[in-house]
């Protein structure tokens, strides 16, 4: 039976599919991301690594895995900027990820993001725990409302998908904008005019080449003074001292974050920024949705070593 290293504890059951299978599975002890070097050893030491997206799998990771006897890297994560995918495709290491399983999670924080953004419910909190709240006031806390508004999408994959049903409950108009027209109503075919429109801005696009900063100074610019952007994505597809400096300048209402460009770091000005509500990468962090998502990807993993070629490949 094969040998596969688990970088982190994922939760209880999420390795059934490997135990199921009888592999040797060996899940390391230290629960913080793991170091460059140890990944290389790890990889060079077993069949399949499972590992998180804190785990960064570059080339030297491969290659040393490519040198011995890896054959799969399967993140638990649907998003998989922290692999080198073309890196692995090239020598031989196969990579899955987790897709579906997340897609309603992650929506549901999205649209607590909109709405804890929009009603400014951190902030309002923060000053009642710090006793600043006086009372009841008419003008206290003012925020935009959600229901009857416009949402705007940047990207329309399974996630942004799921916020747009969610969406439709609170009675707003969906929008969305992709780069390839999805034919589906209320495609937008410019970021421009998304951004222009929306009172709502949800981000929901992978981290590439072509996304990163993708919401810049210009971008933000173009939005309304009373709307509010939502980035559950990846940290760096938004410019987030441009995003600082419009929640300062009041140019944008408010914001929702729930990734940002180098975790665990958050930039200092945001978070002094007003009105950002400002999430741990919580997206998928329900039990049953991260423990399905471990077992999607040892899954993964049994059908590379299987010889299968399984349904959660990333190809390059
Ligand atoms: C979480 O951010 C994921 O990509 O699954």
């Amino acid at each position: 039976m094969a040998r596969v290293f688990v970088t982190r504890h994922v939760p209880t059951g999420g390795l059934d599919p490997l135990t199921a299978r009888g592999h040797d599975v060996v899940v390391r002890a230290d629960d913080n991301p793991m170091s460059h070097d140890d990944l290389v050893e790890a990889a060079a030491s077993a069949d399949a690594l499972v590992c998180l997206l804190t785990d960064r799998i570059d080339d030297d990771v491969l290659a040393a895995g490519a040198g011995a006897h890896l054959r799969v890297v399967a993140n638990v994560a649907v998003g998989y900027d922290n692999i080198d995918v073309s890196a692995a495709t090239r020598r031989g290491i196969a990579v899955c990820n987790t897709p579906g399983v997340l897609d309603e999670t992650t929506a549901d924080l999205a649209f607590l993001l909109i709405l804890a953004a929009s009603r400014l419910a951190s902030e309002s909190e923060r000053d009642l725990r710090a006793g600043r709240w006086q009372g009841w006031g008419i003008n206290q806390y003012l925020g935009e409302d959600v229901h009857d508004t416009v949402l705007g999408l940047v990207g329309f994959g399974r996630i942004g998908r799921a916020v747009a049903r969610r969406a439709q409950g609170f009675g707003m108009e969906v929008l969305h904008h992709s780069r390839a027209d999805t034919g589906a109503p209320g495609y937008t075919p410019t970021l421009a005019a998304l951004l222009a429109r929306a009172d709502a801005v949800s981000v929901h696009v992978p981290l590439t080449d072509e996304s990163r900063d993708l919401i810049g100074p210009e971008e933000l610019a173009i939005m309304k003074p009373t709307a509010v952007l939502v980035n559950t994505s990846r940290g760096p597809v938004v410019d987030e001292e441009a995003l600082a400096e419009a929640l300062e300048a009041g140019t944008i209402f408010a914001a929702g974050l729930d990734v940002y460009r180098d975790e665990p770091r958050v930039s200092p000005r945001l978070l002094a920024a007003p009105r950002a509500v400002l999430l741990p990468h919580i997206g998928s962090a329900t039990r049953a949705t991260r423990t399905r998502m471990a077992q999607v990807a040892c899954s993964g993993v049994c059908e590379v070593l299987d010889g299968v070629r399984p349904a959660n490949l990333v190809t390059g």
